[in-house]
């Protein structure tokens, strides 16, 4: 999950490369470092934390050069200190590293027996010092790169630079994703295409086992057994332009303010306004005819699979298995040949989710991605892309993809019906019609900030806190939860109200505000006796409903925020966005690192 930027250039890259690396902070940001070579040497500035401080590394002693290579990490093997800092150095081999490589504790003994001294605790110097061993032993830069590939074990993207060799950088990936960027005279290589996009809109994508050669005025790639490869050069659809915080204090602000505008984007994709219908979309499978669908996603992405599976058994009476893709992936279930399978992911690159998808594939389903970055692998490797019109999302907690992916699967969901003959033309335009409200709806929620705050504040007292929710609610009551713990810092958990009496109920006094999501629906009533449940034992209510909600509530709450009256089937976009706001405030209140909470990343690419 870390980020990988490289340049053969022809002026000061140092500079370029911290740029480019702003653009991939989102995969993490536990140090950073970048290397170049200037006359003949090797030359390198690292800091631990946050971009900021390379740059100002950089400002007192800067690095000349018109190659190099930078790296902003998310730790995996090794603290977050300098030392462990990427690029590593091995006797004029310089490196950096995204992924992990598995067999590294066998390498590095095998490595030390030879002599070779590791100055940090990662798992990426082994790679540093494979390759220096095979030039010590006569080999060519880039045969010495390849004889090391060959012997490293899990998921990878590196780019390797050589003191002696002012004209390549050697790329190769094995699960994360690398790009190269083709320029006039100068070449790069990047963990995406947006950090390459003020250089160049050329891009290659490496596949799996593929490495590559490349230089200034040309590039080869090769498959790991040495055969020279040809893959696509595309044009990027990835913009220069820095997103900014707008007026906002943070990039989560300003993006759980966007949702009314890209929820309505997306269903406008999606869905035919003017004639009640869902649009047509080229899918590879047919709803009509499957009889499973097999969701597989990770963490928000996954929560929002949990409520497309309501949506799709209720109004297409298809059934739907949901997994969390890191279990899907080893849990070697039957999938029936006559299912689809449904991918779920803001970045598309989150490697457990690869993972599941190519399981699919190998089981021959036909598979389809909901993703936010279009040129993604999990894009990419889907028999059809079903956007989310999000745009891009800084904020390492997610909020507009997460609205974003419930108005695609209800869409989906709603084509579905259509197709099974489950939902008549009546009842479909009437859903298009509710869904197509759901941007004014989530407009109005917004204003209710200055509640929303006087809540956040009470939350931020608490060590603990407990979302409850039927039906839809309940992995709303999740994702609330999953919210608050990520970016507050605040102990959360999110429960099936009905199971509150099968264990949580004896955690409940007056130190744990329990919060309940419940519009006044069909099972409006049962939440009510839940609550009575935890008023009971002393438990501190603040109750997210509506105005019938609110007057039907038998039950004293600490605080009730009272949302605009809203169909069924919009609800959970609509109430997506009090709990995001919750805890958006309270880890305000808790002054924690709102955007780039400690210890995530915004693409998780290693399992
Ligand atoms: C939480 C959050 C994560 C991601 C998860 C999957 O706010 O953002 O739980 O949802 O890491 O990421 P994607 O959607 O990129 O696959």
């Amino acid at each position: 999950m870390c980020g990988i930027v490289a340049i053969v250039g022809h002026t000061p890259v140092a500079p370029l490369i911290v740029d480019a690396l702003k653009r991939l902070e989102y995969r993490g940001y536990d140090s950073a470092g970048v290397a170049t070579i200037e006359r003949g040497e090797l030359g390198r500035r690292r800091a631990e934390g946050k971009l900021v401080n390379l740059e100002r590394r950089l400002q007192d002693e800067p690095l000349a050069g018109t190659i190099g290579i930078g790296h902003t990490r998310w730790a995996t093997h090794g603290v977050p200190n300098e030392t462990n800092a990427h690029p590593h150095f091995s006797n004029g081999v310089a490196i950096v590293h995204n992924g992990i490589i598995e067999n590294f504790a066998e390498l590095r003994d095998e490595l030390k027996k030879d002599g070779y001294e590791f100055a940090s605790q990662t798992d990426t110097e082994v790679v540093a010092h494979l390759v220096s061993r095979e030039v010590a032993r006569g080999a060519s830069p880039t045969e010495a790169a390849h004889r090391a590939l060959k012997r490293l074990q899990g998921a990878f993207a590196l780019a390797i630079m050589f003191k002696g060799d002012e004209d390549l950088i050697v790329g190769a990936r094995n699960g994360p994703p690398l790009a190269v960027g083709h320029g006039e005279g100068e070449m790069f290589l990047g963990s995406d295409a947006i950090a390459l996009a003020p250089f160049t809109n050329a891009i290659t994508y490496l596949e799996d086992g593929d490495w590559a050669v490349v230089r200034r005025n040309e590039v080869a790639i090769y498959d790991i057994d040495g055969n020279k490869v040809e893959r696509k050069r595309q044009q990027s659809l990835g913009t220069s332009y820095m997103v900014d915080k707008g007026n906002h204090r943070h990039f989560m602000e300003k993006e759980i303010h966007e949702q009314p505008e890209v929820i309505s984007h997306t269903l406008a994709h999606y869905l035919d306004f003017a004639n009640g219908t869902s649009k047509p979309l080229d899918l590879p499978f047919d709803f009509a005819r499957i009889d499973r669908l097999a969701i597989s996603a990770c963490g928000t992405a996954y929560l929002s699979g949990l409520i497309g599976k309501y949506w799709f058994e209720r109004f297409a009476r298809l059934p739907v298995d949901i997994d969390i893709a890191s279990e899907f992936r080893y849990r070697e279930m039957p999938l029936s040949k006559n299912a689809a399978a449904l991918f779920i992911s803001q970045s598309g690159e989150t490697a457990d989710t690869l993972a599941s998808l190519r399981y699919c594939r190998s089981q021959g389903l036909l598979i389809g991605a909901v993703v936010n970055v279009r040129e993604s692998t999990i894009a990419r490797e889907s028999d059809v892309t079903l956007p989310t019109l999000a745009g891009p999302e800084i904020g390492v907690a997610s909020t507009k993809a997460f609205t974003c992916q419930l108005s695609v699967l209800a869409s989906l969901a709603l084509k579905a019906a259509e197709a099974r003959g489950t939902v008549s033309a009546a009842e479909a335009k009437a859903m298009v019609r509710q869904l197509a409200e759901a941007p004014r709806f989530a407009s109005q929620v917004l204003k209710l900030d200055a509640q929303i705050e006087k809540v956040a504040r009470e939350l931020s007292h608490y060590k603990h806190v407990l979302y409850l929710g039927r039906d839809t609610n309940f992995p709303l009551a999740m994702e609330g939860a999953l919210k608050l713990k990520e970016i507050s810092y605040i102990h959360a958990e999110g429960y099936a109200a009905g199971e509150l009496k099968h264990g949580p109920i004896a955690l409940i006094d007056e130190n744990m505000p329990v919060i309940v999501i419940a519009p006044h629906d069909r099972i409006f009533e049962k939440t009510v006796s839940n609550m009575q449940e935890v008023a009971a034992r002393g438990g501190k209510i603040i109750l997210i409903t509506d105005a019938k909600g609110a007057a039907h509530s038998t039950v004293n709450t600490l605080e009730t925020i009272v949302l605009p009256d809203v169909p069924e089937i919009i609800a959970p976009i609509v109430y997506a966005l009090p709990i995001q706001m919750l805890a958006y405030f309270t880890a305000v209140f808790m002054g924690t690192d709102v955007d780039q909470p400690r210890n995530l990343a915004k693409s998780v690419t290693v399992e």
